[in-house]
């Protein structure tokens, strides 16, 4: 396998992880790379860094569900293989569960069903490890029971048995990357913001950090360029068609001691003010990442403190601008 000359699309490539995996796929001798985002989320200057590798990037604005604007799209561009990130994040599931159930089930049922029609070959789609719920066993493995806590966690079960099931009917060609908690520069950091992205804006704006709950929940956190460079191998490696595999560092953390460590980089003094738990959080999530060491010989290259220093200092420098 290589993706060199390969034509490839990136779905939600605009936002959080697909940039970073655009970032990757810029530097490895494409033919063409296409990126569709409805900018939901998403935001072309994510793109720039891209683009100065490999100008001839395109970036289209449109949303990855609709079938008919896909194929077109993957006829001009002749695309071989999709990357699919395309996803309405969870907080909004809380107020829009249906939309955001539709929208995410659609846009994997969409490129489903254009890969079987011969639209395209290869569809390496993105799970979420939401899909287990609070962990029944520790460290999680692929075999742990699927408990969606929230419609979105419903929408990302529901996705992944898409694939599975156009796989074993149709003989889909498909690997399903499972990723954990992601950190790095560009996560969103809006009305939708992950508790890492949250906590470095509130302290750059001289606000205190806030734990929601115990602050006892814990998280298994990745650099996101880690995650990124586990596509890549996951597309390269047929042995992981038909299957997902869990990426993450196989580590676990406190919510408390992320914060205590991004207050302490920061040289945060203010105390952290206590809100009451929110609905749906999950309490533990540590992965086994073995079937991914195993088949693709993962292993992270960026350990969490290196990972958060250069998260806060891009969020810092990204300020200054
Ligand atoms: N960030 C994490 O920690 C994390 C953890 C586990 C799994 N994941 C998974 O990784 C993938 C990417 O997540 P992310 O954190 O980068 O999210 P993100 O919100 O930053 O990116 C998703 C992108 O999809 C776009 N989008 C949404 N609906 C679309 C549609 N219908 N058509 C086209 N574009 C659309 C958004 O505009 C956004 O740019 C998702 O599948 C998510 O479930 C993320």
């Amino acid at each position: 396998m290589g993706l060199g000359n390969k034509s490839v699309l990136v779905a939600g490539g605009a936002g959080f992880i697909g940039s970073h995996i655009v970032d990757r796929l810029a530097v490895e001798g494409l033919e063409s790379l296409v990126v569709v985002d409805n900018l939901f989320l998403g935001s072309v200057d994510n793109l720039m860094e891209a683009r100065s590798q490999f100008p001839e990037l395109v970036f289209y604005e449109e949303d990855a569900s609709d079938p008919g604007t896909m194929r077109d799209i993957m006829e001009r561009h002749g695309v071989d293989v999709v990357f699919d990130l395309a996803v309405i994040p969870l907080p909004a599931s809380h107020t829009r569960p249906r939309w955001v159930f539709e929208q995410n089930v659609g846009v994997t049922l969409t490129l489903c069903e254009l890969a079987v029609g011969g639209a395209y070959d290869t569809l390496i789609h993105f799970s979420s490890s939401e899909v287990y719920g609070t962990c029944e066993y520790e460290p999680m493995d692929e075999e742990h029971p699927l408990k969606g806590m929230t419609p979105y966690a419903a929408s990302k079960i529901a996705s992944d048995q898409l694939v599975f099931s156009y796989d074993r009917t149709f003989g889909l060609d498909a690997s399903i990357v499972r990723p954990f908690n992601n950190f790095g520069p560009r996560q969103n950091d809006g009305s939708y913001a992950g508790v890492i992205p949250l906590t470095i804006k509130r302290i750059l704006n001289n606000e205190p950090p806030v734990i929601y709950g115990s602050g006892m929940q814990t998280r298994d956190y990745l650099y996101v360029t880690d995650t990124a460079d586990s596509a890549v191998d996951i597309y390269n490696s047929r042995k992981t068609r038909g299957k997902a595999l869990n990426i993450a560092s196989g580590k676990e953390i406190s919510i408390a001691s992320v914060i205590g460590l991004i207050s302490e980089y920061m040289g945060c003094e203010k105390p952290i003010v206590r809100e009451p738990e929110r609905p749906g959080d999950v309490r533990r999530h540590i992965a086994n990442i073995f079937l991914a060491k195993d088949l693709i010989g993962f292993k992270p290259s960026v350990s969490f403190e290196e990972g958060l220093r250069r998260t806060v200092d891009w969020y810092v420098q990204r300020a200054k601008k």
